[in-house]
């Protein structure tokens, strides 16, 4: 029991990464944002904006936008505070095991690989769809079979697409596969390049699109309703599709949370950040509010310029322009949307061999695997090909709306750890450094819990089974192996045979 909750000393933290080749302090608070916005703006926005007010909440999709990136205020700025208590490198995996103890570090590390490796396959199907918009500009077609995912959920049905599998996507996965084996040093000006040229196609396309606004297209504003929440398949307010999906506002925020995942990705810059108490709490907040505001007047000009029922759910942002007569635009924007989408792939494939290497070096999954890094190219190889393996099968046979669902529970469950986190912290740890503090405790970490958990429960239902399912064979796992091997209890044992039951490493009882 007591090793469940062993934590890792801030101390031993530091050493490590004194121990491994550090890496240069050179990003200020604008690269760092700048970095936030390059992980963030995506798929989400170019992509799944489409379906979300075609299908679930009209053109109350922009204020879904609002919801959404209030619930995500709450989690950054917890994060913020974490992010400035451990200033290493690492995500949510090492505040937690230096806080929880290494149930919840496991609960949290796997529960990211799901983020990353399920985020990346919607990321690249998403891709997908973009790059056949690109390709049918210069008459190059796909032949059906290989456009898509041979079947979508529709109306309690599965309905056969007549395709095959996404070959496309599958393609894109197995490039950036490639190259993250191969190594790309994550270079912060290649990342200002992608950004900039997003943001430029965002800006574009809504100082361009304002002229294109029909008032008529908000008329009805919020055609499914305010709310949408089911509590494991128990429908609680708003409408339902015929398979039960809630539908309204509050359900197009679930899914339009997809749209700002990736603001996190900051803190995994600490160890570069020149200032990083200062910093990477800026970076992290800033990107989310700037990114938050450019979305919401996405949504607001494109369900003006298209009725929402009429937006296209592959390409809806690039078809858009499309549809409103303005080929050259929609070509820009879908080249744009290529580019800006390939380098959130980029940053997500990287996240998930980063998160088992960590997990590798405590002991919790197997070493010689997940920890071994190329002779030559200096890359978790290994784990990073089995990672794409994964990606390659759910982006090839699976439909992007399943993969988006599944990628926002398993978020924001991590999210609403990282807000508890704080909670017990501040609680059992009231005098600890924090260079940054979370405003208005317990308010924000409570409402950042409550959101999330709303946002959860607006989420198709089937969706909490697979979340479950996950960390089932995640328990197993850590229970039939990382629990054995786990470095920390290895030391715990050492220093109980040294010191008696009472050892240092134990939750609550280390002297802080
Ligand atoms: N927020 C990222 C995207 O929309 C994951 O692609």
């Amino acid at each position: 029991m007591r090793n469940l909750f062993a934590r890792k000393p801030l101390e031993i933290l530091l050493a490590e990464m004194k121990g491994e080749h550090r890496l240069r302090r050179v990003l200020g608070p604008v690269q760092l944002t700048s970095l936030g916005i390059g992980a963030i703006i995506g798929a989400g926005i170019f992509v799944a904006t489409g379906a979300a007010a075609h299908n679930v909440a009209g053109p109350a999709l922009m204020l879904s936008y609002v919801v959404s990136g209030i619930t995500c205020i709450f989690a950054a700025l917890c994060y913020a505070e974490f992010a400035s208590m451990v200033p290493v490198a690492g995500s949510a995996y090492t505040y937690a095991y230096a806080t929880l103890g290494e149930l919840f570090a496991w609960i949290i590390g796997w529960d990211l690989v799901l983020e990353y490796a399920v985020g990346s396959a919607t990321v690249a199907t998403g891709w997908s769809g973009y790059f056949q918009n690109v390709l049918a500009k210069v008459g190059v077609h796909v032949p059906l079979a290989m456009t898509e995912s041979p079947w979508r959920y529709s109306n309690g049905h599965f309905v056969h697409t007549g395709s095959v599998f996404n070959l496309p996507a599958v393609v894109i996965v197995i490039m950036v596969t490639m190259i993250l084996v191969k190594g790309i040093q994550e270079s912060a000006s290649f990342n200002a390049a992608m950004v900039m040229i997003k943001v430029t196609a965002v800006i574009f396309v809504i100082v361009v699109g304002v002229f294109y606004i029909d008032w008529a297209n908000y008329h009805p504003f919020a055609p499914y309703g305010w709310t949408g929440v089911n509590i494991f398949g128990n429908h609680i307010s708003g409408q339902q599709d015929a398979s039960g999906n809630p539908m309204g506002m509050l359900a197009g925020a679930a899914i339009i949370f997809f749209a700002y995942i990736g603001f996190d990705s900051v803190s995994t810059h600490t160890e570069e950040a020149k200032n990083p108490q200062r910093d990477v709490p800026i970076g992290i907040i800033v990107s989310l509010i700037v990114c938050t505001v450019l979305y919401i007047l996405v949504v607001a000009v494109l369900t003006g310029m298209v009725k929402y029922d009429q937006l296209d759910i592959a390409a809806p942002v690039s078809l858009a322009f499309k549809q409103k007569g303005l080929g050259f635009a929609e070509g820009v924007i879908a080249l744009a949307g290529v580019a800006g989408i390939t380098s959130v792939l980029l940053v997500m494939m990287l996240s998930g061999p980063r998160v088992f290497l960590a997990m590798a070096r405590d002991g919790l999954v197997p070493k010689g695997f997940f920890a071994d890094i190329h002779p030559k190219f200096r890359t978790p190889w290994k784990s990073t090909m089995l990672i794409g393996a994964f990606v390659i099968c759910l982006a090839g046979f699976l439909p992007i709306d399943a993969l988006l669902h599944l990628t926002n529970i398993g978020t924001l469950l991590a999210f609403v750890i990282v807000c508890a986190a704080v909670l017990i912290m501040r609680k059992k740890y009231p005098n600890a450094e924090r260079p940054f503090r979370c405003p208005w405790v317990p308010f924000v970490p409570v409402m950042g819990i409550l959101t999330c958990l709303m946002l959860m429960f607006s989420l198709p239902t089937a969706n909490w089974w697979r979340l479950l399912g996950w960390l089932l064979i995640g328990f197993v796992i850590y229970f039939t192996y990382g629990r054995k091997h786990s470095v920390m209890a290895k030391h715990l044992e050492q220093e109980i045979a040294r010191h008696g039951a009472g050892g240092a490493y134990i939750s609550g009882t280390h002297d802080e």
